[in-house]
């Protein structure tokens, strides 16, 4: 049986994997806004690392030698037309991924990660919304295309027995026959996984007492308090400014210490030298 090249099945799996991690990731992407913007250069970097693995197997294509096609007649034609239109997603993905965020309002920095800065195409903004549409709907091209793959590469090594499988292995081995496809999911859950915990809910508000338990019941023990008790020093309110200014000076006061000058008490200082202008305590106007 012949097969492809080491390279080729190292390019085959690992691409393959990680645009499963792209799709995961990105479709969390718009969700998570400012708080994803470490997944966003991830994702983006990622992203630009598929586009050139994908130029490196198209040249190993053409440079190394590739096995014969299984199958001729329309069988045949359609594998092939899957398999190019697999190469256009690898290559379409990218590119509009690149066109989009090159064409946004907010021109966000790129570093593929974190070392090389991307530069944007040189696109008119009047395309974003192509390139932002593009982008989504080639994700479920590829998933499509990628279902009829798997299908005929299923009908093959299955149904008609010609070990088709073996052909993008590196050996002949059934472990690798579960492990290098399972590559393909575990990127996919890789991306699901490392997705932030969504946004907390906007604050809770007076009308809903029990949102309101909620975050109260996630204190310490220490700081809860029931609106019968009454204020433990924890919580006294904080002295407005004319009860401040006259009782200025703080209890402990920091002057035995010989490292800490006034300035680094500023708030205890500014409190004498208000003190001292407001004697009563009122400022009068
Ligand atoms: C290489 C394969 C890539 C795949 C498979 C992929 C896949 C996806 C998917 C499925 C989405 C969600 C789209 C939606 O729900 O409408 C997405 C969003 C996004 N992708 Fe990619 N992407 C890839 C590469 C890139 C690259 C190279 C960049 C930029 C340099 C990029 C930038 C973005 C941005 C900015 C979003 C968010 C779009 C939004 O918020 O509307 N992607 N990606
Ligand atoms: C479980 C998933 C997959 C399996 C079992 C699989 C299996 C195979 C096999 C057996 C071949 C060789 C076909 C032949 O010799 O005629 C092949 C070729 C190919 N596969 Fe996959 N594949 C899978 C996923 C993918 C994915 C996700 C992509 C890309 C998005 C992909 C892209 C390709 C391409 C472009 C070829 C043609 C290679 C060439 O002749 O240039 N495959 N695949």
């Amino acid at each position: 049986m012949q097969r492809y090249s080491r390279l080729a099945i190292f390019l085959h799996w690992a691409i393959a994997a990680l645009l499963a991690f792209q799709i995961a990731v990105g479709w969390a992407l718009e969700d998570l806004g400012a708080r994803g913007f470490a997944l966003f250069q991830w994702h983006k970097s990622i992203g630009i690392s598929i586009l050139l693995l994908t130029f490196a197997r198209i040249a190993i294509r053409y440079w190394k030698p590739r096995p014969a096609p299984v199958e001729g007649g329309w069988q045949g034609a359609l594998a092939k037309a899957v398999h190019a239109g697999l190469y256009l997603f690898m290559l379409g993905a990218p590119l509009t991924g690149w066109a989009l965020v090159s064409t946004a309002k907010v021109k966000v920095p790129t570093l593929i990660f974190g070392i090389v800065p991307l530069p944007h195409l040189p696109l008119p903004m009047s395309t974003h919304e192509l390139a932002e549409g593009g982008h989504g709907l080639i994700a479920w091209l590829g998933i499509a295309l990628f279902a009829l793959h798997v299908a005929g590469a299923l009908r093959h090594h299955v149904l008609m027995r010609d070990g088709l499988l073996w052909r993008m292995m590196p050996a002949r081995s059934p472990l690798l026959l579960f492990a290098l496809p399972a590559l393909i999911a575990l990127g996919f859950v890789l991306g699901r996984a490392i997705l932030p915990e969504p946004a907390p809910k906007a604050a809770a508000s007076p009308a809903k007492p029990e949102a309101v338990g909620a975050v109260e019941k996630r204190r310490p023990p220490m700081q809860r308090r029931s609106p019968t008790t009454p204020p433990t020093p924890r919580h006294r309110p904080k002295p407005t400014m004319p009860q401040r200014l006259r009782n200025p000076l703080p209890r402990r006061l920091p002057g035995r210490c010989s490292r800490a000058g006034p300035s680094a008490f500023p708030s205890a200082t500014a409190a004498r030298r208000s003190a001292a202008a407001f004697p009563n305590g009122r400022r009068r106007s």
